[in-house]
């Protein structure tokens, strides 16, 4: 056998063979060059570009960047350009004026890896067009609660959530517990029963069972590296065959439900969005297959009971850290509703102080600092910069709800920012877009705070959220992830 010495690994032809190695190694793996003039942007490092300095709370780098290249910069991640926009004016001119070229989305691998493969099927992951805009439509009139029907629905099954879940905050006796898990089970049922009728039972066996593969599954979603070294996917095995069968397991779960549906199936009375789909289907009206049926649910799901409990659970943290807007609030609600019935959401329009401390709850909660990616369908240009087709977008909203010319004292808990002198609430979304806009707004925005208002409403008529005796402090801080939570906290609900 011959032995390779240092000697000959230096010798001219092998280190030929080595320099060859790398510079083809590096063609194929360089980022993508920028034409024109590019954003302005941090050069990272060869290869991997920013992507080691992203860490898992992008928005904190992103904040020190915009503070050095202003309100909109790029980036190299891998393979992929990104600019991010870091200004309510950038975000606006993106999405808004330019909407229809930066509607389209990446073709990420973890797109592909979190539908099994049928990214195109669904709505969120699925690339602009024809067909993505008619089941957004679909899913849009199914959550408007304009219709008075889907109003009624709603009603019906928020009112009857949320007494559940004032039974679930009583058993707790006033003593100290995190509200996490209650909040979430009502809003897990809450959009479950919109979507396929189905509840779980409080500590059922199948609740902890999809719990956990739910949450596992978003959790290693949240940062594949894959994304931007799609060849690292033939490598790093382990989470992406864990990815895998976690969404096997919750596309058999839809299928299950759609079957089971299609044999009970009335048409002319829908019992939920899954019977609502099976009769576009089966009429022809939306030519939308058994898998696309499943894939819109599993958007629908994932986009939506996270985000409402990751918001209330913010919500009572900051109600308990400012006691003054809860007893305001309690306040409105014993004017507005008394106690004598549950709040429900037809009183909405009569309380203006909740729905400010809403809006307040999620520019200061800040869930989605970096919400969904967007990509360009062709080239275009951003504050007069270059910016090339399938160049990704990521908005920075973490900075944007932080702006102290939109918001000044941008870390003070202040609903009174959006009502005006005669305490009607003032434009509340207009410099932040905390739903989106154009043409991928979020279908669920409505449905999302009828859901917050009643639930939120409920609590503060029977419950006074405080302290723990002896406690002088919640936690400071929030977890990582795509969706973020305070980090876990006790307190405690006394009667009313
Ligand atoms: C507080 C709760 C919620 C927040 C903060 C929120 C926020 C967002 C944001 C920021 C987007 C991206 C919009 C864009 O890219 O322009 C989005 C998209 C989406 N949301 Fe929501 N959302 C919430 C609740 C819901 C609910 C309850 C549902 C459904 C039941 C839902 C379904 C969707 C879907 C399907 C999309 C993708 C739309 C598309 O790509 O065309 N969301 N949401």
């Amino acid at each position: 056998m011959a032995v390779v010495t240092v000697a000959t690994w230096l010798a001219p032809m092998n280190l030929a063979i080595v320099a060859l190695f790398l510079f083809v190694g590096y063609w194929l793996l360089r980022p993508n060059r920028w034409r024109g003039n590019p954003p302005p942007g941090p050069s990272g490092w060869p290869v991997v570009g920013s992507m080691f300095q992203l860490g898992n709370r992008p928005e904190i780098f992103f904040n020190k960047m915009s503070e050095r290249y202003g309100d909109v910069f790029s980036l190299n991640m891998g393979q992929k350009r990104v600019v991010v926009v870091n200004t309510y004016e950038t975000l606006a001119e993106a999405i808004i004026e330019k909407g229809h070229i930066f509607a389209d989305q990446p073709d990420l691998l973890s797109f592909k890896l979190d539908t099994a493969g049928n990214q195109h099927h669904g709505v969120s992951f699925a690339r602009a067009s024809d067909m993505q805009r008619k089941k957004i439509k679909v899913v849009r009139a199914a959550l408007n609660p304009a219709i008075p029907e889907v109003a009624e629905k709603f009603n019906t099954i928020i009112a009857s959530e949320v007494a559940l879940l004032m039974q679930d905050v009583a058993s707790e006796h006033g003593k100290p517990f995190d509200p996490h898990h209650v909040i979430e089970f009502c809003y897990v049922n809450i959009i479950g029963m919109l979507l396929y009728g189905k509840i779980f039972q409080q500590r059922d066996e199948e609740y902890f069972k999809w719990a956990a593969t739910f949450a596992r599954r978003l959790e290693l979603g949240s940062y594949l590296i894959v994304d931007w070294f799609p060849w690292l996917a033939y490598i790093t095995s382990a989470e992406v065959k864990e990815l895998k069968g976690l969404v096997e397991t919750m596309v058999a779960w839809h299928m299950k439900l759609l079957e089971e549906h299609r044999q009970t199936l009335n048409e002319s009375s829908p019992r939920d969005f899954i019977d609502h789909l099976l009769i576009q289907q089966q009429t022809g009206k939306l030519m939308v297959s058994d898998t696309d049926i499943c894939c819109v649910l599993d958007d629908l799901q994932t986009a939506g009971f996270d985000t409402a409990t990751a918001n209330t659970v913010w919500g009572i943290q900051l109600l308990v850290q400012n006691p003054d807007v809860q007893k305001k609030l309690q306040a409105e609600i014993d004017d507005v509703v008394g106690s004598g019935r549950a709040p429900t959401t037809k009183d909405r329009r009569n309380m203006p102080y909740l729905e400010a401390t809403l809006w307040e709850i999620q520019r200061v909660g800040m869930i989605l600092p970096i919400p969904g990616l967007r990509s360009t369908s062709s080239d275009t240009t951003l504050r007069g910069f270059d910016v090339p087709k399938d160049t990704i977008l990521l908005i920075n909203h973490a900075k944007i709800a932080m702006n102290p010319i939109n918001f000044p004292q941008p870390q003070k808990f202040d609903p009174s920012r959006y009502l005006d002198e005669n305490g009607v609430v003032v434009a509340p979304d207009k410099k932040i877009m905390l739903f989106g806009n154009g043409f991928r707004k979020c279908p669920g925005m409505q449905f999302a705070r009828e859901a917050m208002f009643t639930v939120v409403a409920n609590l503060l008529q029977r419950f006074t959220f405080q302290l723990p005796e002896g406690v002088t402090a919640l936690p400071v801080g929030r977890t990582d992830g795509h969706v973020q939570y305070p980090v876990s906290y006790k307190i405690t609900a006394i009667l009313r």
